[in-house]
């Protein structure tokens, strides 16, 4: 691979989150409504088209893939694709390939997740609590999900636990998922609620900062700075109480813009250069007119030099209306 590619300001992108399908399993309040219309599967990238994008950043010198959804693995056939993704771990040319997914198919499919290559995922979980999972995400099931984390931890797969922090939801549970967690050898991150689609629900009654989540677990536990990261936004500290690993994601109360090293492609071949603006660049285009990739190079160029200095978020607490009109199911968070 050449060198890396740099935006305006200067950072590095070795990083390319995929969304590689906008539906899910689950509903959950903060991230969809109720009835979602998805997009027609016409308009969905095959999986080798999706391999050959992929590849093409990969050749423009992305060294992390992660896919993320929807829920990536409801994707029919997904692991031809992760296994073809995987052969780029093999020649070197990646240095990771990982997932995002809310578990609830991990049972099926941590074994050959790991064979593929894959050695970390993240799962998202908001709560222990069966009832309250139940009305989180509206149609799932916490005992699969659990399942699904004992399966992945038997395959070999490094698991992390990933809860966004919602007021009355988890406020008071984030110390015992925590406690639970580091039990399971498990890091635990608590991420800020984001102004992200038009939902439901309401958001900003809900939204919890995590300087609060530290203060209050700060009355219980000794947390030490740590330099551990993992290539993305999170901050980490260790527990001295439980010997875990706490992270925190704080896109609202402190803005990590600045080492931003992704951007986000989703299943249409849409690229978004920052989670939490409009701007996004075609490569479908590009990538359909010709078998050859260097229009598709081109275009990822151009998108790259667009890459804005960060996100605008702002919780519009007289209208409640979020900054970013489109679902996180679309751009996988
Ligand atoms: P690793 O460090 O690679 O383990 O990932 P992570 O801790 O960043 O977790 P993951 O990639 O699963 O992302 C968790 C959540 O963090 C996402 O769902 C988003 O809510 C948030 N997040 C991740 N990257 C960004 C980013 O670039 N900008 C913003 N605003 N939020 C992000
Ligand atoms: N703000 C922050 N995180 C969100 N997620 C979904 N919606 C939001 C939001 N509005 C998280 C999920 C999962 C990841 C894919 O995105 O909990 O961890
Ligand atoms: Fe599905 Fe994740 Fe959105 Fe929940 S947060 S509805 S699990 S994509």
């Amino acid at each position: 691979a050449g060198a890396p590619m740099i935006d305006p300001f200067g950072r590095a992108i070795t990083y390319l989150r995929v969304s590689v399908t906008d539906r899910c399993d689950f509903r959950c309040v903060y991230c969809m409504a109720e009835d979602m219309t998805f997009l027609p599967k016409s308009q969905v990238l095959s999986l080798e088209e999706l391999d050959r994008l992929c590849s093409a950043f990969v050749a423009r010198g992305v060294r992390r893939l992660r896919l993320t959804g929807g829920e990536p693995l409801v994707r029919r056939n997904i692991m031809w694709l992760i296994e073809r993704l995987g052969r780029h771990l093999d020649t070197g040319l990646l240095d990771e390939l990982t997932l995002t997914t809310n578990g609830s198919q991990l049972a099926r499919y941590a074994k050959d997740l790991h064979a593929a290559g894959v050695r970390r995922i993240n799962v998202s979980l908001d709560t222990l609590d069966p009832d309250r999972f139940h009305e989180i995400t509206r149609w799932g099931k916490l005992d699969k999900v659990l399942a699904g984390i004992d399966a992945a931890q038997d395959a070999g797969l490094k698991v992390k636990i990933n809860a966004v922090a919602l007021k009355d939801v988890n406020g008071p549970e984030l110390a015992d998922m925590m406690r639970w967690a580091h039990a399971r050898g498990m890091d635990f991150t608590v991420i800020e609620t984001m102004p992200l689609g038009d939902i439901d629900g309401d958001r900003t009654d809900q939204y919890l900062p995590l300087t609060l989540v530290r203060a209050n677990l700060e009355r219980q536990f000794t947390l030490t700075e740590s330099d551990y990261r993992t290539g993305g936004p999170a901050r980490y500290v260790t527990v001295a109480e439980t010997g875990g690993r706490l992270g925190f994601i704080t896109p609202m109360t402190h803005n990590f813009c600045e080492s931003c090293n992704r951007v986000r492609l989703t299943c249409t071949g849409t690229l978004y250069m920052c989670l939490g603006q409009e701007d996004a660049a075609d490569l479908r285009a590009p990538l359909r007119e010709s078998e050859d990739d260097a229009l598709l190079m081109e275009a990822i160029d151009e998108a790259i030099a667009r890459k804005p200095k960060g996100h605008d978020f702002i919780i519009d607490r007289e209208h409640k209306r979020p900054a970013v009109s489109r679902h996180m199911s679309v751009t996988g968070g």
